[in-house]
């Protein structure tokens, strides 16, 4: 069945490849990046929509919900896909420990990767009242499990951000029982962020997340699951 979905950041990476398996399944996609102009492949993969979004930005989160508002009256998932690392703010991501990182570096990640996809999920929370069994998929990571990041101390802003988008998760899955609310860890992937060495490639990881997402039910809300449908350790 085809459903109408939004996936933020998605003019590269993960959230490009997502993309792209979900249109090549016959759904209709909305993508976000933050500079629109520059995201000819999403464009070319045959999006229903390319818009602006920049989920530090509270005056483009604000922009957003309109913008798509204007486009469909009716979402049924939102995939908060969009994050970045203190790698984005011109720091050495493996130098970012408790014992060395500062307060802006710390606050930015949260302030993106976990306080912007909340505000995104209210701008759309409205379109997805109107959708059929609708799901946000909040992409997090295993570096947000306390049981992960007692083993990889490096970068407490990243790490405490997706920890932070955990307990949203769960909270909406609480809050909001019309919608199914899921974290996701998509695996160590081979993107701009994971690197040309890690384990995964884009492609096996977009086709793991979107089987995942084909089969949650009400049931799954409050979940924290790897891209293989597994439960991930909190
Ligand atoms: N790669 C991994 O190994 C891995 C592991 C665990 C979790 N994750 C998570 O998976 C998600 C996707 O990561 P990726 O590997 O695809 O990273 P990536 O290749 O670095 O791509 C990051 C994406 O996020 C967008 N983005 C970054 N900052 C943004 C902002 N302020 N506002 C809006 N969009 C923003 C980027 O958009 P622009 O093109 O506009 O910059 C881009 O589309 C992230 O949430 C990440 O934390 C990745």
């Amino acid at each position: 069945m085809s459903r109408r979905i939004v996936v933020t950041g998605a003019g590269r990476g993960i959230g490009l490849g997502i993309t792209k398996k979900l249109i090549e399944a016959g759904n209709q996609v909305w993508g976000t990046a933050r500079n629109p102009e520059g995201a000819a492949e999403l464009r070319d993969a045959g999006a229903a929509g390319v818009l602006q979004l920049d989920i530090g930005d509270d005056a483009s989160i604000a922009a957003f919900g309109p913008a798509l508002a204007a486009q469909t009256d009716t979402i049924d998932t939102l995939i908060n896909n969009a994050g970045m690392t203190s790698v984005d703010l011109g720091v050495d991501r493996r130098a970012q420990g408790p014992l060395q990182t500062s307060k802006p570096v710390v606050m930015r990640q949260i302030e993106v990767n976990a306080v912007g996809p909340m505000l995104v999920t209210q701008q759309v929370r409205p379109l997805l009242a109107n959708g059929s069994a609708p799901v946000v998929l909040n992409v997090s990571s295993q570096l947000g499990s306390m049981v992960i990041g007692a083993k990889m101390p490096f970068d407490v802003g990243y790490n405490s951000s997706k920890s932070v988008m955990n307990m949203i998760t769960v909270m909406s899955a609480t809050a909001d029982p019309e919608v199914t609310h899921v974290a996701i860890h998509p695996g160590w992937v081979q993107s701009d962020m994971g690197g040309p060495g890690a384990a995964l490639s884009v492609n096996d990881s977009a086709a793991g997340i979107v089987s995942v997402l084909a089969g949650l039910t009400k049931a799954d809300s409050g979940r924290f699951l790897t891209w293989q449908g597994n439960d991930h350790p909190w």
